[in-house]
């Protein structure tokens, strides 16, 4: 696992960004294929979000060859309701950028077999060839796209009930009104987004602390979901200075020593 440590959201976003369009370029003129990217809706990807709209508009990186699978979405709320996940992307990257429609895949908390809904997601994924990057954020209590404490780390894109901490974190979105919080929603597996060729975590503000110390000096738990990533051949966690607070100073020392080693 590599630890990317950066100041400020703001970097730790841009970093982000950077990696991301390096990949895409790389993918699509050396293998000359659609680049397959996994995203996440949080506040945490917002910096990403802003600086790959940025780097668009400033005629950086093209997104006609990129396909995005998003990581989950809320049972029941309208698509045109402006904190669904689909409201959120839109309003955030998709309208900001040049990727053909048809390449947008985002989970359908409305659909009717709901069920169907997420096998049918599973099977799109294989068909356009696997992630390549699953980026991701997480919640405070460490969980991964909406894989509560408990999921299993074998679990595929399914119906999840979500946790009163959850509904809580969330309900900011909703006036602070926890009755408006949907308490479904559908989303990823931990094993769909262990299956993406590499995984990146991003992972900011001291309200992220202990879900950090957690995920990168715990052991693999499936109360703290993210801590899969210790398992990942590829996995990357950028994060700012005050989501490190919890660690040990030694480990932060240790991974920022190597980021920085020029051997
Ligand atoms: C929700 C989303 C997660 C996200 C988490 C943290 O639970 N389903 O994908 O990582 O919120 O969000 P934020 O970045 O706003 O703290």
């Amino acid at each position: 696992m590599r630890i990317i440590i950066k100041k400020d959201q703001t970097q730790a976003g841009e970093w982000t960004a950077a990696y991301i369009i390096e990949k895409i370029r790389k993918t699509n003129s050396e293998k000359n294929r659609p680049f397959v990217l996994g995203l996440p809706t949080g506040s945490s990807p917002i910096p990403v979000y802003r600086e790959l709209v940025k780097r668009h508009q400033a005629g950086d990186i093209s997104f006609k060859n990129v396909i995005t699978f998003n990581m989950d979405e809320y049972v029941g709320l309208p698509q045109d309701h402006t904190e669904s996940y689909h409201y959120f992307m839109f309003d955030n990257l998709f309208n900001h950028i040049d990727i053909p429609p048809e390449n947008i895949n985002i989970l359908n908390g409305n659909a009717k077999d709901l069920q169907q809904e997420c096998e049918d997601y599973e099977k799109k994924i294989v068909d356009a060839g696997g992630i390549d990057l699953f980026l991701g954020g997480i919640g405070p209590d460490g969980h991964i796209a909406f894989n509560e404490p408990g999921s299993s780390l074998a679990s595929r894109t399914r119906i999840k009930t979500l946790t009163y901490d959850t509904v809580l974190a969330n309900s900011r979105f909703f006036n602070g009104d926890l009755a408006k919080v949907p308490r479904m929603a559908l989303t990823v597996g931990v094993g769909t987004v262990m299956d993406a060729r590499e995984v990146v975590l991003i992972v900011t503000g001291f309200n992220k602390a202990r879900a950090l110390k957690e995920v990168v000096e715990g052991g693999i738990s499936h109360m703290w979901t993210a801590s899969i990533l210790q398992m990942h051949p590829k996995g990357i966690i950028v994060c700012d200075e005050s989501a490190t607070m919890e660690m040990q100073m030694e480990t932060v020392k240790y991974f920022s020593n190597l980021e920085n080693s020029q051997f």
